[in-house]
């Protein structure tokens, strides 16, 4: 038989079987009215999710699509612009600022720092404002969920947009695009709205279609796209069968509730730190419940993690990811988010410590799963 396989990456991440089915429909064109009761459906339910009024427009792209579109449509050639940066999604905005043009200023730090709000309103009072920031709000390679509030509060001041990645994020960590002051929210299909990669959305505010740039764009035009969606119509061929999947998986995210939804990520996030810990092993992530959405752990004294990575999945078919950069070979990560449950956590701990085991790694054995679920067990909130 062949080899069982568990996903435990923070994206892609496990497809409820529901939103499985979903997939497996008849294809549907789009101009007609079948598909646009789920289109509208759909469009409603990403407004819920985000928790804005504002529009919600959908491509066929992954998350980095959404992000260079929102650098595409609010961007001119030379302006300035801060990134703040701590992992490798951050550098991504950079990359993409850059490419359009834009004169970056970076606000960066080490990667699995978390972010200062006070550094940011004190570089943007020394530049003397600047068109957009860009902000990470789970900077998926180092486990860092930050403090997006306060680092929206702390730019609204300037005057300057605020754009926030959300790709990781989204549905798994409180995220309050119109009652904290974002402008932009960039997110993806295949993290925690339980879908399989290939779609990515951008919150729009007012405030941001009253300051559209002048960059080329074509595909990722904001204003086509909205257009478009107005009349439950699409600029482009829109990938129905995705846009059904993730109807369904919206639908069942809003049936859990979006607050039981992230309760029951800080218990994930909890039981991931707890039995790792109880196994001997140290964090690279804060141990922090914010941190709820990949816990990034450092491999011990002798063992490559991206050889542990790897004998992880052709030895017990269980994927997890190494780390980029400098922390390659050193960390590796255990995403939970989405269609998870602390049985996943469970299976997770159980590989690891097989596998570490195998390596020859001096780990205590017998304990991590245990202490898991004592700690997902826990209330969440204290
Ligand atoms: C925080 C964050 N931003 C951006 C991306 C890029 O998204 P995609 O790979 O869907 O283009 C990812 C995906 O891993 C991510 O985790």
């Amino acid at each position: 038989m062949a080899q069982k396989r568990y996903l435990f990456t923070p994206g892609p991440t496990p497809v409820p079987p529901e939103v499985l089915a979903a997939l497996a429909e008849p294809v549907v064109h789009h101009r007609g009215p079948d598909y646009r009761a789920v289109f509208g459906e759909c469009l409603e339910r990403l407004r819920s999710v985000c928790r804005t009024t504002s529009d919600v427009l959908l491509f066929t792209c992954s998350g980095t699509g959404a992000m260079e579109s929102a650098v595409a449509n609010i961007c001119s050639p030379g302006d300035r612009v801060v990134v703040v940066s701590a992992g490798a999604f951050g550098e991504r905005w950079q990359k993409l600022a850059a490419a359009y043009g834009c004169e970056v200023d970076a606000l960066s730090y080490t990667w699995g720092e978390t972010p200062s709000p006070d550094d940011l309103a004190a570089r943007l009072g020394e530049l003397g404002g600047a068109k957009a920031v860009f902000l990470t709000h789970s900077e998926t390679s180092t486990g860092v969920v930050a403090d997006l509030q306060a680092l929206a509060a702390a730019a609204k001041p300037s005057g300057a947009l605020v754009v926030v990645d959300g790709v990781s994020s989204l549905g798994a960590v409180p995220l309050e695009t119109d009652a904290w002051g974002i402008d932009v929210l960039a997110s993806g299909s295949q993290k925690a709205l339980m879908t399989p990669p290939g779609l990515g959305l951008a919150v729009v505010s007012p405030a941001a279609w009253g300051a559209l740039g002048t960059s080329p764009r074509f595909y990722f035009d904001w204003e086509k796209t909205r257009s478009g969606q107005e009349k439950l119509d699409s600029a482009f061929t829109p990938a129905v069968s995705l846009v059904r999947a993730l109807n369904v998986a919206l639908g069942m995210l809003l049936e859990e509730g979006l607050e039981a939804a992230f309760d029951r990520h800080v218990r994930l996030g909890r039981a991931c730190r707890e039995g790792a810990k109880a196994m001997g092993l140290e964090l690279f992530s804060p141990d922090e419940d914010r941190s709820a959405v990949v816990t990034a752990i450092r491999a011990p004294e002798g063992i490559d993690a991206t050889e542990l990575v790897l004998a992880l999945r052709d030895r017990y078919g269980v994927s997890l990811v190494g780390a980029h950069g400098e922390l390659k070979g050193k960390v590796f990560r255990i995403g939970h988010i989405g269609y998870y449950d602390v049985f996943d956590i469970a299976t997770a701990l159980g590989a690891v410590e097989l596998a570490l085991t195998d390596a020859g790694a001096e780990i205590e054995r017998g304990v991590a799963v245990t202490r898991a679920l004592e700690a997902f067990a826990a209330p969440a909130r204290v």
